[in-house]
This record gives C-alpha cells, sequence and structure tokens, in this order.
C-alpha cells in the first residue's frame, strides 16, 4: 500500500507533520511518503493568478502524489479556527483542476495542537469537508495537549488509550 501523508501546515516544526508521519508510520508494509507543504508554496489563489499562471507546476505535482497513493493521511493545523493558510492555498489551487481533488482515495483526519483543544474546530472542519472532495474517510482522530500525549524523542504517542484508538483506525486503510 502506498500512502501519502503530511501536516497541513507550513511550519519547519509542525507537530502535524510529526504526528502525521507517526501514524502513516504504524502501517505494516507501506510505502510512505510524507509531503512538507513548504515545497508546495504558490502565489494566493486568486482567479486573476489563475488565469495569469494557467496551473501550476507545485498544484499538478500534489495531485499526481495523491492519484498514485492508496490512501492519505493528513493532519490539520488550527489557525484561528480553521486551515492553515498554507493548506488552504495549496487545497484552493487543487480544486481548480478537479474538485475531487482526493479522488477517491482511503483518508485518515488527524489533528493536533499543544493545547487541549487539540485543534477540534478544524478537525470538524475537515471531517464534514473532505467527503465532499473525494476523500473516503475510514477514520478520524484528534490529539489534544500534543507535547504531553507525544514522546518528542522516541516519535510516538506516550498515552496508551489515543495509541490504542490510533491503531483501530490504522486497521480500517
Ligand atoms: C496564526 C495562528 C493561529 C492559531 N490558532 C489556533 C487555534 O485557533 N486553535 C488552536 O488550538 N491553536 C491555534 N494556534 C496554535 C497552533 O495549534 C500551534 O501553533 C500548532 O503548533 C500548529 O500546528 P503545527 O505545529 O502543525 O503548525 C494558532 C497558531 C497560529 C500561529
Amino acid at each position: 500500500m502506498k500512502i501519502i501523508a503530511f501536516g497541513a501546515s507550513s511550519s519547519k516544526k509542525s507537530i502535524n507533520k510529526t504526528l502525521a508521519t507517526y501514524v502513516a508510520s504504524l502501517v505494516k508494509e507501506a510505502q510512505v511518503e510524507v509531503l512538507d507543504l513548504n515545497d508546495y508554496e504558490l502565489p494566493i489563489y486568486s482567479q486573476d493568478k489563475e488565469q495569469e499562471l494557467g496551473t501550476p507546476n507545485a498544484v499538478k505535482t500534489f495531485l499526481q502524489k495523491i492519484n498514485e497513493a492508496d490512501a492519505v493521511i493528513v493532519s490539520f493545523a488550527e489557525h484561528n479556527g480553521s486551515y492553515s493558510a498554507a493548506y488552504k492555498n495549496i487545497f484552493d489551487w487543487a480544486t481548480r483542476t478537479s474538485k475531487k481533488v482526493y479522488e477517491n482515495k482511503k483518508m485518515i483526519i488527524l489533528s493536533t495542537s499543544p493545547g487541549p483543544g487539540g485543534a477540534k474546530a478544524v478537525f470538524g472542519t475537515a471531517v464534514t469537508s473532505m467527503p465532499f472532495f473525494g476523500a473516503i474517510v475510514v477514520g478520524s482522530m484528534s490529539v489534544p495537549s500534543f507535547f504531553e500525549n507525544f514522546d518528542m524523542e522516541k516519535l510516538s504517542l506516550k498515552n496508551s488509550d489515543l495509541e490504542s484508538k490510533m491503531l483501530e483506525i490504522i486497521n480500517k486503510l
């Protein structure tokens, strides 16, 4: 199984990228590619920019990566209750090529934040809306208080309840 994983953030120390990478590593015998949204930096989407630039190569590459995968694992960063600008921008660009950005691929939706909310607002938005964009959401989980629940040295969840729930979700892939 080929898996694309990414944190929906452009922070170089993204905890969501760390979480998505860890969860992808739990899938046995999977070929995992972790994307970094910094490699998909684009002008802020507008119809004018689209007319000027067409479909930028970064958008084509992003869609191609999804096309080649069997499953996608995304962990959403919450910025002011919503998607990070970095994710929203590549997502808006990608929808201009195909509304079904996620191409009927299985998806696991995650989110985390340093605080107890676990980025629940953006998590709720993603769980509700991703199916409209072609994602077959097989499981979802928000991890609160990231630094209390995740061991940054071992790069794994240290909360055993969260870890067993995560393993149940992985089995649905
Ligand atoms: C502009 C901005 C807005 C934020 N808004 C929220 C928020 O609404 N809810 C929340 O839980 N955390 C919020 N945070 C804190 C993020 O959860 C935190 O920066 C987290 O590390 C982001 O994930 P990342 O490390 O994967 O980028 C915000 C951070 C920034 C920089």
